[in-house]
Parts: C-alpha cells; sequence; structure tokens
C-alpha cells in the first residue's frame, strides 16, 4: 500500500520486485516497475483489472513518446483529450469524435494539483482507473498516459504560464483566481509531450476552452483545438465528475442551473433586453436556494461583456453553488 495524497491505495506497482503482479503483468511489468523508481506517489494502477485489458497504460514521458513515435512513422493521426479521470459519458463523447478524426486517440489522466487552490478538492477529486480504462477500452481508446505528480512536476520544477485574455474575463478567474494558469501550464506540457494532430475540450467548460484555444494560438502549438458539446443527463444537468457530491435533494435541484440558462436565452431570443433575462436566470436561481457567483452574457470568442444581441456570438455562462458542489454549466444564444 502508498499513500496517494491521503487515500490509500493497494498498489501493484509499488516497487520493483512486487513478484505476483509483475508475473501477471507480462512483459509490461518492467516498464512499469520502472516508474516506482522515480514516483515517489504512485497513481492507482489496478494490475490484474488493467494490464489484462487490451489498452495499454504508460506514466513516463519516455514511453509515451516512444509509442507515438511509432504511430507517427506509420503516418496515423493522433488525437490527444485531456481528462482528469473520473470519466463519464462527456469525457468519452470527446474520445469517440477523437476516433472519427484520428486512428488513434490517446487519453491523459491528470489530477493537476496546479489548477486546485489550497482550499479546493485536489486531494479529495474522485479517483476511478479501473473505471476508466474500462469506459477508454469501450470507446476505442488506443493508450492511456496516466503519469504521476513527480513526472509532470519534475524536483525544482519553476516555470509558469501567464495567462489574460479570455482566461481574465471576470468567470471563473473572479473565483479561482489560479485556476486558468494551472490548466494552461499542464494543457501545454500534455501538447509537447505528445504533439498530438489535435486535442478535444468540452464546451462544458467554455472559458478552459477559449484559454487554451488562446493558448495554442499565443504560443504557436502546432495542433488543432476541436470541441464538442456539452453531454447532459436527461433532466440536463450538465454530466460533471463533481456531481457525485451532491447530496439526493441537491441532486433533485441541481438541473435548474441548466433551466434558468435555457430560459434566460428564451427571452434574449424573444427580444427581451440581455439584462433583464439575466436577472430572471438568477432569480429563478436564488429562489431555489443556490448561492450564483455569476450568470452573465459574454461574446463566444472574447469572453467580453454583451450588452445587445446584435453585438455579436452571445454565451451565458453561470456558476452557481449547491451545499458545497459547486457547479458550472453555459448556453449558446
Ligand atoms: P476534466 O474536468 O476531467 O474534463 C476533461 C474534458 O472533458 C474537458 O475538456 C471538459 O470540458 C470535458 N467535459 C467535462 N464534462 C463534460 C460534459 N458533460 N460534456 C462534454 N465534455 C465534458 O477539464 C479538465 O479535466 C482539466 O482542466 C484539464 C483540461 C484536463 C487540464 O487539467
Amino acid at each position: 500500500m502508498r499513500r496517494l495524497f491521503g487515500t490509500r491505495v493497494p498498489f501493484a506497482l509499488a516497487g520493483p520486485g512486487s513478484q505476483p503482479d509483475s508475473k501477471r503483468a507480462g512483459r509490461r511489468a518492467p516498464r512499469l516497475r520502472g516508474i516506482a523508481h522515480f514516483c515517489e506517489t504512485m497513481i492507482e494502477i489496478p494490475a490484474a483489472a488493467v494490464l489484462a485489458r487490451n489498452i495499454d497504460i504508460v506514466q513516463d514521458v519516455g514511453s509515451l513518446r516512444a509509442r507515438l513515435a511509432a504511430w507517427r512513422r506509420t503516418g496515423e493521426a493522433i488525437g490527444l483529450i485531456p481528462t482528469m479521470g473520473a470519466l463519464h459519458a462527456g469525457h468519452i463523447s470527446l474520445l469517440r469524435k477523437a476516433k472519427r478524426y484520428a486512428r488513434r486517440a490517446v487519453v491523459s489522466i491528470f489530477v493537476n494539483p496546479a489548477q486546485f487552490a489550497p482550499s479546493e478538492d485536489f486531494a479529495a477529486y474522485p479517483r476511478s482507473l479501473e473505471k476508466d480504462m474500462a469506459l477508454i477500452e469501450a470507446a476505442q481508446g488506443d493508450l492511456v498516459f496516466a503519469p504521476c505528480v513527480e513526472e509532470m512536476f519534475a524536483e525544482g520544477f519553476a516555470t509558469a504560464i501567464n495567462v489574460a485574455g479570455p482566461a481574465a474575463a471576470g468567470l471563473e478567474d473572479r473565483f479561482r483566481p489560479t485556476h486558468f494558469a494551472g490548466v494552461a501550464l499542464i494543457v501545454a506540457k500534455l501538447f509537447n509531450q505528445c504533439r498530438p494532430d489535435f486535442a478535444i475540450f468540452g464546451e462544458k467548460d467554455f472559458q478552459q476552452l477559449k484559454v487554451v484555444e488562446r493558448m495554442a494560438r499565443d504560443l504557436d502549438f502546432e495542433l488543432q483545438i476541436l470541441s464538442a458539446p456539452t453531454v447532459r443527463e436527461t433532466d440536463g444537468l450538465a454530466l460533471s465528475s463533481r456531481n457525485i457530491y451532491l447530496a439526493a435533494e441537491e441532486r433533485a435541484r441541481a438541473p435548474l442551473l441548466y433551466a434558468a440558462l435555457s430560459i434566460s436565452v428564451s427571452a434574449i431570443k424573444e427580444g427581451v433586453p440581455i439584462s433583464r433575462a439575466l436577472e430572471l436566470g438568477r432569480a429563478m436561481l436564488n429562489e431555489a436556494g443556490f448561492a450564483v457567483d455569476y450568470f452573465e452574457a459574454r461574446h463566444a470568442e472574447s469572453l467580453k461583456p454583451i450588452a445587445l444581441q446584435g453585438d455579436g456570438p452571445l454565451r451565458l455562462l453561470a456558476a452557481a453553488r449547491l451545499g458545497r458542489t459547486r457547479l458550472i454549466d453555459n448556453l449558446a444564444v
């Protein structure tokens, strides 16, 4: 057993010479065992379940690059889907889209400490690698890259990316001021490590999508950024790894966030002034006991405030707390 940020995990790759697991792991064992030398905190890899599957997992950049180079040599296009794991149908929709555009799809799973503030849920963030692997395999993913923290942030790591523009739009950044710098840093590293032909991000995290698009353009990453629509429960709640935090009674109210956005969008389309339409949505959420962080109309590209519908493509973006769970969502007008 090793400790992973407070979680006790039974560990297949606990170190060189863990006999039964290395036997079961067959020819892949040496590569994986090597990781134990430089990863203080191992990621949960349930060996029998994961290694028996028809999908490979690599945990270090060297192995990742070797695998991708082989695909590139034979001219196979590669799509990257960056995630933090705890996968659901939203993540899998990105993988399915990647497989429509490329022969090979790599899913990265890394709970990135750099994008969590000290007060946030980094340690408690759900981790379910075994289930994730099964979902990725079912959706024909080709490779999982699941580095440990030390692999991504070597000792002495001292580099940051300063993001502005959409990252300073006064939406998520107002409540999570260090979040997008952490996202940009890890996404930039993943782009360099994988050098994919494209990477796919969900509209669910709309501001993040715009931040990544901006960064990719500004730093001349040679890849395309694709996006995919938000996958929702049948009652409208956007799928999120954090929905499991909702108590049953909160889960019942949670779809109101989408309902409020939908009502405001309809009102704007019917000619109600934007400010009035936003008030309608906010009031609905306040009455239902949400603590609204923001409920805003923005230019869909720049994320700048917009007062009149004719001033550009519009997107409504909202974040609201229900108990200890913070929900975000957005909708095009
Ligand atoms: P994570 O929250 O795991 O999300 C990974 C990707 O899945 C993101 O592009 C996100 O927008 C997308 N996604 C999440 N829920 C979705 C839904 N209901 N429908 C469609 N897509 C959905 O976002 C992150 O991880 C991280 O910030 C990351 C980009 C991996 C950097 O650490």
